[in-house]
């Protein structure tokens, strides 16, 4: 089984060109994400292949057109079945690692990238989408937060990183952020790996690695620990893999 998603972009090289590298290229390759970057220019009718106009009421910059998004959206569904659609927008529900849980679990999803001053409201009202944020902050397009959900996608797929296990250990996925990480050489410019981390004691591994998430979280995030108080440790990392 592989997702299907399909990007609706005034820009397709630049989706096309990001699944050229990491993970998300490795996801492609094994078929486990199959990804089609939609021009929304080929749904336009005129010479000039418009994509936007003024907007009504006055006002700076360009709103994007409605029929073309309506025709592209469409054509995807007719040619190949419903979608789940997400709308990106700064408005929408912000980003966060379960949402994308959630979305890795869809066969098909539609991602709309805005641009100019943003899609003409009939889109939004005329069409059921998911409308999500990847935060407060105005980007000029929706192909970078397009991106940011296909990377995050893209290494939750099964079999697509090279450890697994590793999504498991990641930041918020316990209501903690991750523990740090080290590699060689030992000792760094005066700075020394953990001994902990050399003892070869495995349940002395995960255990600093467990206070330390805990530590890291208390100090930079304590809105995690308050929203998914941390499992005992009955169930720490190395239980529950
Ligand atoms: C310049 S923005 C439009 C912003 C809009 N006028 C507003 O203030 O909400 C153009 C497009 O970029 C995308 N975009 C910008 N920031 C975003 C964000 N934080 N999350 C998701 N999409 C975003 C959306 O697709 C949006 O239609």
């Amino acid at each position: 089984m592989s997702m299907q998603v399909h990007v609706i972009t005034i820009f397709p090289a630049l989706i096309e060109s990001f699944l050229s590298f990491g993970i998300p290229r490795i996801a492609r390759e094994k078929g486990k994400m199959v990804v089609e970057a939609v021009d929304l220019r080929s749904f336009t009718g005129d010479v000039h292949r418009t994509v936007d106009d003024r907007p009504f009421g006055g006002g700076p910059g360009m709103v994007m057109l409605a029929p073309p998004v309506f025709d592209a959206v469409e054509s995807i569904e007719n040619q190949h079945g419903s979608a789940h659609r997400i709308l990106l927008t700064p408005t929408g529900r912000p980003l966060n690692q379960q949402i994308l849980k959630e979305l890795v679990t869809e066969d098909r999803l539609i991602l709309l990238c805005g641009r100019y001053e943003g899609i003409d409201e009939r889109v939004r009202t005329g069409l059921e989408w998911d409308e999500i944020s990847i935060g407060d902050y105005v980007l000029s397009g929706g192909e970078v937060p397009a991106m940011v959900i296909l990377d995050g996608l893209a290494r939750l797929l099964p079999e697509v990183l090279g450890h697994p296990e590793s999504v498991q250990q990641e930041s918020f996925e316990q209501g903690l952020l991750d523990a740090p990480h080290y590699t060689r050489p030992r000792s760094f410019r005066g700075m020394d790996v953990p001994d902990v981390l050399l003892s070869g004691n495995h349940a002395a591994v995960e255990r600093w690695r467990r206070e330390q998430a805990l530590r890291l979280t208390q100090e930079k995030r304590a809105d995690l620990l308050a929203d998914h108080p941390p499992k005992s440790d009955s169930t720490t990392r190395t239980e529950s893999r």
